[in-house]
């Protein structure tokens, strides 16, 4: 797992490598931080099912972007796999028009996404990032698993 820091630093090494400086390749960088997060936590049975597509954001997006990627991926590790259950987390990463999606599917033991008192710093800090960039983060859980849907405004860069 990715401690903030390290998560910020990512997205800066992104943003340094990229060809231009306006634009951040937001599904290229969701496809590293997602095998870095899994080689750190050691977990050898968790299987991702990659869904990322190639898209470009607006660089001033990226922190925020990447910080919101870095928290929801964690919490599918640290929760949805607690003591070693293995499971399946997909995530998809695509373009919708004038909307970037972030989907993150998991098959863990599920959690009530509505109790206040579960709502820490790390929900919280999706919630205003996702508001910052005109967008949201919805949760739906189950016993099934979780499923966390993020939809922010980004135009198209041409
Ligand atoms: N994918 C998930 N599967 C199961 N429980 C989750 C998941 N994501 C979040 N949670 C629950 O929501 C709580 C709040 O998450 P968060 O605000 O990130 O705080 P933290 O990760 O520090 O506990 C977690 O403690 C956990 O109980
Ligand atoms: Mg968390």
């Amino acid at each position: 797992m990715l401690d903030r820091i390290s998560a910020l630093a990512m997205v800066h090494k992104t943003l340094h490598h990229s060809p231009d400086i306006r634009r951040f390749d937001l599904g290229t960088f969701a496809r590293g931080l997602v095998q870095d997060v899994l080689a750190l936590s050691g977990r050898e049975n968790i299987k991702v099912i990659d869904c990322i597509e190639e898209v470009d954001v607006e660089a001033t997006h990226a922190t925020a972007l990447g910080l919101i990627l870095n928290e929801l991926l964690t919490n599918t590790i640290k929760h949805a796999f607690a003591n070693g259950r293995p499971g399946h987390v997909q995530i998809a990463v695509r373009r919708e028009n004038n909307e970037v999606v972030i989907e993150i599917f998991d098959d863990g033991p599920g959690f009530d996404p509505g109790a206040v008192q579960g709502k820490t710093l790390g929900r919280k800090l999706i919630e205003r990032l996702s508001h910052q960039l005109d967008g949201t983060t919805k949760w739906t859980s189950s016993g099934e698993g979780t499923t966390s849907i993020t939809r922010i405004q980004s135009d198209p860069i041409s």
